[in-house]
């Protein structure tokens, strides 16, 4: 599995080794010769990755490392969070894809949920009610929560192109003025052509950003401004909310990680992560941006 979002990095570093002896090997979704390697035949499961990650925004070659997880006879699983309606990992051959619902499929920040997307006997087999773990561990979906869903998907095309529009106009004007600014729309990021040919069509690159101040102190000067001067977003750890949401992740969302994970995964102390929301005009948000900036 890659290195991915602290929750899951914790889940998989240190709860499931210890509480259910499933062992977990990290590698680097990048180097496709370390995954393969690291895959042993018969005994590896499962390639456990992020189509994009949280919060380096590397992006992964869906469709290579299907292939190589499956010429090993390993199933793969797609955390989709970061790209709904972008990538569509089932179709560049993931076998189960994951997404948290909380985030841009509810686009409200008020609903907790998850999902799991397979084939139908995947879940009939988590629903079984003799051996199914959904059934008999309780993550079944609240009905009233599931219909809550059912009336937000159908705009979440339309908001994802938004998210998308406005991180790419960002990025861009950020880059010019200098900043220090990791987007897969930019042509310098390492995944910008992968992205692109995996893509479908519309959707340009994402809609979260990252901003590198370098240290904690600017990260969180420039955020309060932002926040409470400005008015230009919320200082918060979720994304794909309509306001833009920032947080400086090395010391909120990436906290679990120590010094060390937290450099392997390229995760600088001033790092901040920007959910681009799609609240107010463009322009207007650009002006407030720029003033926060110069605050400072
Ligand atoms: C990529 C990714 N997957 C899953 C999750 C977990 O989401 P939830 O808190 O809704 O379970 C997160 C949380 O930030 C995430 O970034």
């Amino acid at each position: 599995m890659q290195l991915c979002n602290s929750g899951g990095h914790a889940l998989l570093n240190h709860f499931l080794p210890r509480v259910c002896n499933i062992t977990t090997t990290f590698v680097d979704v990048r180097d496709h010769e370390m995954v393969k390697d690291t895959i042993v035949e018969g005994k590896t499961t499962v390639l456990y990755l992020e189509s994009m990650s949280n919060l380096t925004l590397i992006v992964a070659d869906l469709p290579e490392l299907c292939r190589i997880s499956h010429d090993k006879g390993e199933k793969v699983v797609v955390d989709n969070t970061f790209t709904p309606m972008l990538l569509s990992p089932a179709s560049l051959g993931a076998d189960i894809v994951v997404h948290s619902l909380t985030k841009y499929i509810s686009g409200g920040a008020d609903v907790i949920a998850g999902a799991i997307c397979g084939s139908a006997s995947l879940v009939n087999s988590l629903m079984d009610l003799h051996q199914g773990a959904l059934m008999l561990l309780g993550p079944t979906m609240n009905a009233k929560v599931a219909f809550e869903f059912s009336e937000r998907i159908p705009h979440l095309s339309l908001r994802m192109k938004e998210h998308c529009r406005r991180a790419m106009v960002y990025g861009t004007r950020m880059k010019k003025l200098g900043l220090k600014v990791i987007y897969p729309g930019l042509e310098e990021h390492p995944d910008h052509t992968l992205l692109k040919s995996m893509a479908n069509e519309n959707y340009g690159f994402g809609g979260i950003l990252c901003l590198d101040m370098e240290t904690e102190e600017k990260a969180n000067q420039l955020m309060s401004q932002l926040q409470n001067c400005i008015r230009f977003g919320i200082m918060a750890v979720s994304l794909g909310y309509h306001e833009t949401l920032m947080s400086c992740s090395g010391s909120s969302t990436s906290s679990e990680m120590n010094v060390e994970e937290k450099k392997m995964a390229g995760i600088s102390p001033g790092l901040i992560r920007m959910s681009i929301g799609y609240s107010g005009t463009l322009e207007q948000k650009w002006i407030q941006f720029e003033k926060a900036l110069a605050r400072i």
